[in-house]
């Protein structure tokens, strides 16, 4: 598998959803670095599951055990490791997607793939659930960011048809970063809440479900970061946004949008801002041949709808090697957009840490 990523901050992400546990080690960090641990917990949160309609109803705490790598809560420069045991399962749940594989989901590829050793309880090493680990590693990268002066904040753009008000990709203010940062179902404009709940509801009492954009933006990037042709920041952030499962699309920028416009219309003009180059439009979402400008760093990434749903479908059954149809069971969101935005925002971070 290639559950490693980085090369500078390295992370190596383990475990299986109704395994014993799930886990990540971060190679490679700053020592001295203290953590604010309640800052961390509050993350992981964010994404964990329980106590909404649009998520899943498995309650976990996400409760990491740090291994090693920390002392009184600062980083010792060692690895450091962390483990998340798994305390809510019901295997069962997934006996009959054993040899019916889930439309939508990794079964079938991984059976394939893995020669069918691979762990498909809940999703196994592809279930959201390894999404934790993500926000961990992220959540440690975002405070040793923050303390270099760059912050990173994500909305949920859109669910169904509903859109939230796009950030200002030009910079948006320290307090809504601040209250972005804290908030579960994270809007700029709080009053699309009742219609996105509205939205999820009403596919998610049909046994179905709904996807939707996670905007995400990154502030206070110093320019010149970026090695293309390969390895420039796009090319950087779309790897690790692309490890979090269901993300089907991302775009910098204008990006679909921009390819519809006229060059005149496309192009942010420069200015003297004192002694800072600046743009007056932020078209270019931070980044021009893969190299950052110092303007923020803007991307959406396109979250599929939940694969596992109620609703009775057509699959095929692997022993027998016969048409089949299959009903999901077990705890499944309607929707993962709101609980993917810290795991974006974890994502980018991860991303720009190894950049810099
Ligand atoms: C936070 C989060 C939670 C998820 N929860 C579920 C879930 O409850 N049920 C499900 O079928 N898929 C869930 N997924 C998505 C699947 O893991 C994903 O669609 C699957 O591994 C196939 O990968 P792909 O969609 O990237 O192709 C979740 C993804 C994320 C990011």
């Amino acid at each position: 598998m290639g559950s490693v990523f980085g090369n500078k901050v390295k992370i190596s992400v383990f475990g299986e959803s109704h395994g014993t546990g799930i886990g990540v080690v971060i190679d490679g960090l700053p020592s001295g670095e203290r953590i604010d641990m309640e800052e961390l917990y509050a993350q992981m949160s964010r994404r964990a599951p329980g106590g909404d309609k649009t998520a899943t109803p498995r309650k976990e705490p996400d409760k990491p055990q740090i291994l090693s790598g920390m002392i009184d809560d600062v980083t010792t420069g060692a690895p450091l490791a962390a483990v998340i045991y798994n305390t809510n399962t019901r295997s069962q749940d997934y006996g009959n997607v054993m040899s019916s594989p889930r439309p939508g989901h990794s079964d079938y590829a991984a059976h394939i793939r893995y020669s069918g050793y691979n762990d498909i309880r809940g999703g196994g090493h592809f279930s959201g659930r390894l999404t934790a680990n993500i926000v961990f590693a992220g959540a440690v990268a975002r405070q040793i960011l923050k303390r270099r002066g760059i912050e990173i904040a994500g909305h949920i753009y859109s669910i169904g048809n509903v859109s939230d008000a796009p950030f200002d990709p030009v910079g948006i203010p320290q307090e809504l970063i601040d209250r972005l940062n804290h908030e579960k179902f994270t809007l700029v404009d709080e009053t699309k809440e009742q219609l996105m709940r509205d939205e999820v509801e009403k596919v998610r009492i049909k046994g179905d479900s709904i996807g939707g954009v996670v905007e995400c933006i990154i502030q206070g990037m110093p320019a010149g970061i970026g090695e293309p042709m390969f390895f420039g920041v796009e090319n950087v952030i779309s790897s690790v946004v692309f490890g979090v499962p269901a993300v089907k699309g991302i775009e910098f920028g204008s990006g679909f949008m921009g390819s519809r416009m006229t060059g005149s219309m496309n192009n942010d003009e420069f200015y003297y801002d004192g002694d800072t180059v600046k743009t007056v439009t932020n078209n270019h979402g931070g980044i021009l041949g893969g190299i950052t400008s110092g303007m923020p760093i803007v991307f959406r990434a396109a979250i599929k709808p939940t694969p596992s749903i109620s609703i009775q479908q057509n699959t095929v059954d692997l022993q027998s090697g016969e048409d089949t149809v299959l009903t999901v069971h077990g705890r499944h969101d309607p929707c993962i957009v709101p609980r993917a935005v810290p795991v974006i925002e974890s994502a980018a971070a991860l991303a720009v840490i190894n950049m810099l």
